[in-house]
């Protein structure tokens, strides 16, 4: 831990370290799909996806049989009415439907339909800041003294240099570039946003902001929702004095050279969430998980509590090593404890698939496999982003055809990957347009969507599809794999990542091979006794039983010993 990190964590409260894996029997330890709903399958011939796209393919990403994908929830990016300048991320009516996606009454069926198939429903809610035209910044920005003038953070400026240009309040920068604070005409005051000056924060230390976002929360729950992802939730609240955060060395960005004291992890979240849980937990077997904006694994263990998971991002930045895995998870297990329940994310609509990102050209899918092996039997809950299941690659969008406002602007202000290359429409089968629309859709198609889509997929057994099924059908059918305990093993080369998985009455070795080239390993003894036997593989024909494993390049292989 470094000492940024260090520093954030004395900023912490002493925050329970919860045992989870109790309060998250069921469906929240089940696996996860995240759809990004524009990119996910469209109906009406805009172009863009809507609620009733996601609708028909609900018996495709779970009808209880294993031709189905067999995932427990699906998580919407937002749906919200939104001004468009992050994608849905910037919310202008936190209770309505964007019409480009469909009505109120669309959503009610897709839970109803969600729910008869088992299938739980999480929406995105994102309450650091709203869209600069959310009526509520509309009323906060229009005077001083108004009903709202309080609820985003204002602040009056730190004086006027000489040619009489007011001063930024603190040294605060955008995460997307840029100052923090824009000047604001009327008020002759500065507003915050962490984002872009379309997405103002919201003044989380006003009680009537925690009362209208606590009723927004209430809304989404009676109409039906299992759930929340907490949108950057570590950032909601400020230091109530708003000083500078002091700098750092490194970083290519302006916000990487800041240790971030003040403007996210301040200690009044935990209550906030106990007070959110409160409402959420009213009916049991609801889930919510925070994403963390920026943090340690360390940090991600002190904000998670019975039934709140938290993301954390770190295998994300692990490169392909079985040794650098390996690392990555000890120190997650480390900070999470035996109890403690983490969550498991290789890819999301911010970052680079990963797919992509293990990407070696000539062994096609192989990579792929092995990685989809470890998201399905790492211990935690699986975040499957859509596409992912295809081995769905990045998709380069040249820059005149460039949505996503923050790659837009990175240009001039700081350097910001161009996050449209992971939001590729999704290829349901072969056409120009694959299946995911009859118009020009919002962002191009993955070049390899005539051979890379889900219709071919299904039809080939060694596809990627196909194992994804394999494998969370197995993990369904294993409690081993879904709740057990977690242990790494030594096997004796450096290539090799193996570990085993535990419930009361059964044990799972899986045994990922990250290395181009064959090994013989030897197995440890199975907590039975008796021989451990492959159940699952990436390659055809499964291993022999035994206690000795002649590993194929870039083989994964789960073993049972029942
Ligand atoms: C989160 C979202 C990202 C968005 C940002 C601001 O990190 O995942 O897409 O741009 O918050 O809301």
């Amino acid at each position: 831990m470094g000492d940024r990190d260090q520093a954030i964590m004395d900023a912490l409260p002493e925050a329970p370290v919860t045992p989870a894996a109790d309060a998250l029997e069921g469906w929240r330890s089940g696996v996860v799909y995240q759809v990004y709903p524009r990119s996910f399958s469209d109906t009406d011939g805009d172009g863009v996806g809507d609620l009733a796209g996601i609708l028909d393919h609900l018996d495709y990403l779970n009808d209880g049989s294993p031709d189905s994908l067999g995932i427990d929830a699906i998580w919407l990016s937002p749906i919200y009415p939104s001004a468009g300048f992050d994608s849905g991320y910037d919310v202008s009516d936190y209770s309505a439907i964007d019409r480009i996606f469909g009505t109120l009454a669309d959503f009610e069926r897709l839970v109803a339909e969600a729910h008869r198939r088992g299938i739980r429903v999480i929406l995105d809610l994102v309450l650091n800041h709203t869209s600069h035209l959310h009526p509520w910044f509309v009323e906060s920005r229009a005077s001083r003294t108004g009903l709202r003038s309080d609820w985003y953070i204002w602040r009056d400026p730190a004086g006027y240099s000489p040619a009489g240009r007011p001063r930024r309040p603190n040294n605060w920068v955008s995460f997307f570039g840029g100052p923090a604070w824009t000047w604001d005409a009327t008020r002759e005051q500065f507003y915050l946003h962490t984002f872009l000056p379309q997405q103002p924060d919201l003044n989380w230390r006003n009680p009537a902001v925690r009362a209208a976002v606590l009723e927004i929360i209430r809304t989404w729950l009676d109409r039906g929702v299992d759930g929340f992802r907490f949108d950057v939730f570590n950032a909601f609240f400020k230091h109530a004095d708003l000083p500078s955060n002091p700098y750092r060395l490194g970083g290519r960005r302006a916000y990487s050279r800041q240790v971030h004291l003040y403007d996210k992890n301040q200690p009044e979240l935990v209550e906030l969430l106990a007070e959110i849980r409160q409402i959420v937990d009213e009916l049991p077997g609801r889930m919510t998980v925070g994403e963390l904006f920026e943090g340690s694994v360390r940090q991600a263990a002190a904000y998670t509590a019975p039934g709140h998971l938290i993301f954390d991002f770190s295998l994300i930045r692990q490169p392909w090593s079985a040794r650098a895995f390996a690392r990555a998870i000890a120190e997650r297990e480390a900070a999470f404890g035996p109890g403690g329940w983490p969550t498991i994310v290789l890819s999301n609509h911010d970052q680079s698939r990963s797919a992509s990102r293990y990407d070696d050209g000539p062994h096609g899918d192989a990579r792929v496999k092995v990685a989809a092996t470890l998201l399905m039997t790492l211990r935690g809950t699986p975040f499957l982003y859509y596409g992912e299941e295809i081995g769905l690659r990045d998709v380069a969008v040249p820059w005149a055809e460039i949505q996503d406002p923050a790659a837009r602007r990175s240009r001039f202000l700081s350097s910001w990957w161009n996050r449209d290359q992971a939001r590729a429409p999704m290829p349901w089968g072969p056409g120009p347009i694959a299946g995911f629309s009859t118009a020009r859709p919002w962002l191009r198609m993955s070049p390899e969507s005539a051979t890379r889509n889900v219709a071919s997929q299904t039809a080939d057994p060694g596809s990627v599809l196909s194992y994804y099924r394999r494998l969370i059908w197995l993990r369904r059918s294993r409690s081993a794999l879904s709740v057990g305990s977690y242990e790494e093993v030594g096997i004796g080369d450096a290539s090799v990542f193996a570990y085993l998985r535990r419930a009361a009455d059964q044990a799972a070795l899986v045994v990922l091979g990250f290395g181009r080239r064959a090994v013989t390993v030897a197995l440890p003894e199975s907590p039975s006794g008796r021989p451990w036997r492959a159940v699952l593989s990436t390659h055809d024909p499964l291993p022999p039983a035994g206690d000795r494993l002649e590993l194929r390049p870039l083989e994964a292989v789960i073993f049972v010993d029942d």
